[in-house]
């Protein structure tokens, strides 16, 4: 029988053989900063879909590491996970549809040698936009499938992307074995704008995903994803009776989700990323007690997921300690409200539903995420107050804020100021590094707090320690030339003519507002900047690295 690993090999080595390059999965954390979590294969490719040129040539395959929570409600099922490994190959303007049916059709029926009597697919059945895809059905005819077996889907299921909120996108066609989703084979022929308008894309890519998990599922013969080698071990650690219980899948998909979002250094918050990690693990704490597992259950189970994986992705291992003790930490701190906030729900359910306020309480008092309250909820059939949530959340964090600006005599106005010094010193880094590095830097993303300032940009390599001190210096040069910061609104057209960078694929407005410093930097921004380069001070970078294949991540500082 051959186990994932095997699988995850033999896929590489078949597109390998077939002229695709292998790319290493990229980080959880996306570079495309309106997605929080890489859910899918192409993400890293996006760009090259849209016309910007590989770096690793027209086809390339991998496996990458997804995390998502559109299907956390199904998890449990054995077939649905938030953390996954999706395989994929890709084309950017190379091969289409005829290569990529025939491969995936020789991957898993001759390959792998699965009966092709489990297996059906799906293909698009058109709708007023985009026509009905006739020639994946004449291909799929031609390779044997009989015309019962390929059922027709329309934009639902049989359309797929973009991820974010814009991005290429297309028709599928599907592979399903015994009845379960197994491939998906996205033929990106459009793009689709942010107020979801489809243009066509001047090439034609091929993007298709395969879980591993499942795959696994399907080769080794197996009724749930939790019987494969990717979850033995979990759900033995859980231990019990033998039957894998919907709770039991509940917390071994958790815990494997949470030791990979903690190894990308995601800790528990109350916001976005941190959030999502903060929920999961405290989710896996309460079925944990559903289940009378004993206090601190979820280390021993981390660890198996690192002994799992760690031949494949070795910073797990090297993050051990990290990892465990973010866990055990939350569970500590979890464990000792979990069971009164389970009493307070109790009692105030009684009522029949639950006011906004109360909910608000559950989260303020007794940590219970939203959704944690809203699962017990559904649990007893009834309803809860989600906009008197928002509201109750709303009002608290203004309160909090005006408490903290009082406290520290208006630490709010201080910290807009810091923030908007590192948003000018961002365009200052921006045009340095296109001057040192070249043309070909792009800005990908950005972030901004009042301490640091994240720029993301394209760039296929590591920067070498003379390049940042390069960058570095040509940045605090402009901000000794005391250069001004001048703001104009233009046209986009006379904005572009005129030579300031755009955002890549950003849809900007027909009126615009461009800033230059001197004339060092020139970028169509909404601002605000500060009015001469001096009031930065000194500029510092803090640390450069990876944040996806052919993009960097620098943090710096003003000190
Ligand atoms: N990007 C496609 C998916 O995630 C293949 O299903």
């Amino acid at each position: 029988m051959k186990t994932s690993k095997e699988l995850r090999q033999l896929f590489l080595d078949f597109f390998s053989k077939r002229g695709h390059r292998i790319v290493s999965s990229s980080s959880l954390i996306p570079s495309d900063p309106s997605v929080l979590f890489t859910t899918a294969g192409m993400q890293q490719f996006k760009l090259y879909y849209l016309g910007e040129k590989s770096p690793y040539g027209k086809n390339v395959c991998s496996c990458q590491k997804c995390f998502r929570t559109s299907d956390i409600d199904e998890v449990g099922d054995g077939r649905h996970l938030t953390f996954l490994e999706m395989l994929g190959n890709f084309s950017f303007g190379g091969y289409f549809k005829k290569e990529a049916i025939e491969w995936a059709f020789e991957f898993l029926f001759k390959e792998l040698k699965i009966p092709i009597e489990r297996a059906y697919v799906t293909v698009f059945e058109g709708d007023k936009e985009v026509p009905p895809d006739q020639e994946s059905i004449k291909i799929w005819k031609r390779l044997g499938i009989s015309e019962n077996k390929i059922k027709k889907s329309g934009r639902k299921d049989n359309f797929w992307g973009p991820t974010g909120k814009e991005g290429p996108c297309g028709p599928t066609t599907e592979i399903y074995i015994d009845g379960v989703e197994v491939w998906n084979l996205v033929f990106n022929e459009y793009y689709q704008d942010e107020n979801g308008k489809l243009s066509l894309l001047p090439q034609k890519g091929v993007d298709t995903g395969m879980g591993l998990e499942r795959l696994t599922m399907v080769v080794q013969n197996k009724s749930s994803v939790y019987e494969t080698d990717l979850f033995e071990s979990i759900i033995k650690e859980i231990g019990g009776s033998g039957a894998i219980t919907r709770e039991k899948g509940i917390i071994a998909d958790h815990i494997k989700g949470a030791v990979f979002l903690i190894a990308e250094d995601i800790v528990p918050s109350n916001l976005e990323r941190g959030y999502v990690l903060r929920r999961i693990l405290r989710r896996a704490i309460r079925y944990g007690k559903l289940l009378n597992l004993p206090k601190f259950f979820l280390v021993p189970l981390a660890q198996r997921v690192i002994e799992i994986y760690q031949s494949v992705y070795p910073e797990l291992k090297s993050k051990e300690t990290e990892i465990l003790t973010v866990i055990q930490a939350e569970e500590e701190k979890f464990e000792k409200v979990l069971s009164q906030g389970l009493k307070q729900f109790e009692k105030i359910s009684q009522k029949g539903f639950l006011s906004g306020l109360e909910a608000f309480h559950l989260f303020d008092t007794y940590g219970f995420p939203l959704e944690m309250t809203q699962e017990l909820a559904k649990e007893k059939n009834i309803k809860v107050d989600l906009k008197g949530f928002q509201e109750a959340f709303e009002r608290h964090r203004q309160i909090s804020r005006a408490g903290a600006e009082k406290k520290f005599g208006g630490i709010g106005k201080e910290a807009t100021y810091q923030a908007t010094k590192l948003h000018t010193a961002t365009h200052l880094l921006h045009s340095a590094l296109r001057k040192i590095l070249g043309e070909h830097v792009r800005q990908m993303g950005s972030d901004i707090t009042p301490a640091r300032l994240r720029f993301d940009f394209s760039h296929p390599k590591k920067l070498t320690k003379e390049e940042i001190e390069k960058v570095e210096a040509l940045v605090n040069e402009k901000i000794k030339e005391d250069l001004e910061v001048k703001r104009e609104e233009m046209d986009y057209q006379e904005a572009i003519k005129s030579g300031a960078l755009a955002f890549f694929k950003e849809k900007y407005p027909q009126r615009v507002t461009v800033y230059s410093i001197g004339d060092f930097s020139k970028e169509i921004c909404a601002g605000p900047h500060v009015k001469k380069t001096s009031e930065l001070g000194t500029f510092k970078i803090v640390k450069e690295e990876s944040c996806g294949a052919g993009v960097r991540r620098i943090k710096a500082i003003l000190e």
